[in-house]
C-alpha cells in the first residue's frame, strides 16, 4: 500500500473518513469490468472499489457481491442503475449484504430509493450533472455527490469537468463531500481538485488496464494503443429521439449505433415502440455492444467505451501500482507549490 504526505491526507481526510479507505479514490464503476476481481484489488490497494450491476439480476448482483467479500475486508460500495426495472430488489440485496455505500446512476432517482438505501445503514451518492440538480439531491437527503464531466468514458452530459468543479465545488462542498470525475489520468489533477474543495475523485479509464481487470486482452490492447482524440462521444441523430451519450474508441460500432438509432427512430414513427421502450431499447444496445468489447474482445464491432484520459493508459500494471502512482504524483504536485 501507497503511503502519502500529511498535505494530501489533509486534503483527502474527509473523503477517505466517508469511504472508510485509506485514499479517497474511488474506481468507478464501470458496467462488465467492475467485477469481483478488480473491485477487490482497488480497495485492498487502499482505494475505493464499486461493483457495477449495470443489468444484473438481483441472483447475479447478490454472488457478485458475496464473491467480493472473499476477496477483501475492505470497504467497496455497489453502483445501481435507477432505470434497472428491478430496482427496489436490487436495494434489498445491498441491505441484505449490508453494503456500506450505494451508488445511484442513470438519471435522478425514483421516489422512495434514497430513504429506502439509508434506512439499511448505508450511505447514498448520485451523480449530480449541474448545479441545481446537486442541490435538489441534497434536499433529498443524499450523502455525497459524483460529479462527472463530459471527458469521462461510458454515458456522459454536455459539460466538462472543470467547469462542473467550478459551478458546483464552491456552492456545496462545505454541505457533503462531492467526488470529481471525468478526464482525471494523473495524481496532478487530483492535487488540483482536492485544493478547489473536491472531498475526493473517482476514475474509471485508468484502471480498465489493471492487472486484476478481467477485460479481454484485445479490449486492454485498445486502450494502450489510443490516444484522447480517439474517444469520441456519439452522436445523435434524431432529434425526436434523445439519447445519452457515450464517449468511447472509434470503431465500426460508431457507425452500428448510428443505424440502431435510425432503427429505433422508425419504430417509434411506426408507432411500433414508446419512447420510453425506445431509450430502453438504446440502452440494452449499449450494455450488448459493451460485453462484445470487454469480455469477447471483439474490438471492432463491440463498445470500446472510454475516456479522454485513455492516452495516459500506457501499459498494464497492479491496481495497487495505478492508486501508488497517482497518489506520488498528487504528493510532488503538492510539495511543488511550496
Ligand atoms: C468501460 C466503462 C464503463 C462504464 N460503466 C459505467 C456504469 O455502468 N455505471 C456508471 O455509473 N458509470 C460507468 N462508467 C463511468 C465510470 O464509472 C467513471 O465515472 C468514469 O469512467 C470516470 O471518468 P474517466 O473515464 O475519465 O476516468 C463507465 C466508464 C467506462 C470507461
Amino acid at each position: 500500500m501507497s503511503l502519502s504526505s500529511p498535505r494530501l491526507d489533509a486534503l483527502m481526510a474527509r473523503g477517505a473518513e466517508f469511504l472508510g479507505t485509506r485514499h479517497a479514490i474511488m474506481a468507478g464503476a464501470m458496467s462488465w469490468v467492475s467485477e469481483r476481481h478488480l473491485v477487490a484489488a482497488i480497495s485492498n490497494a487502499g482505494g475505493f472499489g464499486v461493483i457495477a450491476c449495470g443489468a444484473m439480476t438481483p441472483a447475479l448482483l447478490d454472488a457478485e457481491i458475496a464473491g467480493t467479500k472473499g476477496l477483501t475486508d475492505k470497504p467497496f460500495g455497489v453502483n445501481l442503475i435507477t432505470m434497472h426495472p428491478d430496482l427496489d430488489e436490487l436495494i434489498e440485496v445491498c441491505a441484505r449484504h449490508q453494503v456500506g455505500h450505494v451508488v445511484l446512476a442513470g438519471g435522478l432517482p425514483p421516489g422512495g430509493a434514497i430513504e429506502r438505501i439509508k434506512a439499511s445503514g448505508a450511505k447514498v451518492l448520485c451523480f449530480a450533472p449541474a448545479l441545481a440538480l446537486a442541490k435538489k439531491l441534497i434536499r433529498s437527503g443524499v450523502d455525497a455527490l459524483v460529479i462527472e464531466g463530459m471527458e469521462a468514458g461510458g454515458h456522459i452530459g454536455p459539460v466538462s469537468t472543470s467547469v462542473l468543479a467550478q459551478e458546483i465545488l464552491p456552492e456545496v462542498a462545505d454541505k457533503l463531500p462531492v467526488f470529481v470525475a471525468g478526464g482525471i489520468g494523473r495524481g496532478e489533477a487530483i492535487a488540483a481538485y482536492l485544493e478547489m474543495g473536491a472531498a475526493g475523485v473517482q476514475l474509471g479509464t485508468r484502471f480498465v488496464c489493471a492487472v486484476e481487470s478481467i477485460a479481454h486482452p484485445n479490449f486492454k490492447k485498445a486502450f494502450i494503443r489510443a490516444s484522447a482524440r480517439e474517444a469520441v462521444a456519439s452522436v445523435q441523430i434524431d432529434p425526436r429521439l434523445p439519447v445519452i451519450p457515450v464517449r468511447a474508441l472509434k470503431n465500426a460500432s460508431t457507425e452500428l449505433f448510428t443505424a440502431k438509432q435510425r432503427e429505433v427512430a422508425q419504430a417509434l414513427d411506426e408507432g411500433r415502440v414508446e419512447m420510453a421502450e425506445a431509450q430502453l431499447q438504446i440502452e440494452h444496445y449499449w450494455a450488448g455492444a459493451l460485453r462484445r468489447a470487454v469480455i469477447d474482445g471483439d474490438v471492432e464491432n463491440g463498445s470500446l467505451m472510454a475516456g479522454q484520459s485513455v492516452g495516459m493508459v500506457t501499459r498494464e500494471e497492479p491496481a495497487t501500482d495505478i492508486i501508488a502512482a497517482l497518489v506520488t504524483e498528487a504528493e510532488t504536485a503538492l510539495t511543488a507549490r511550496g
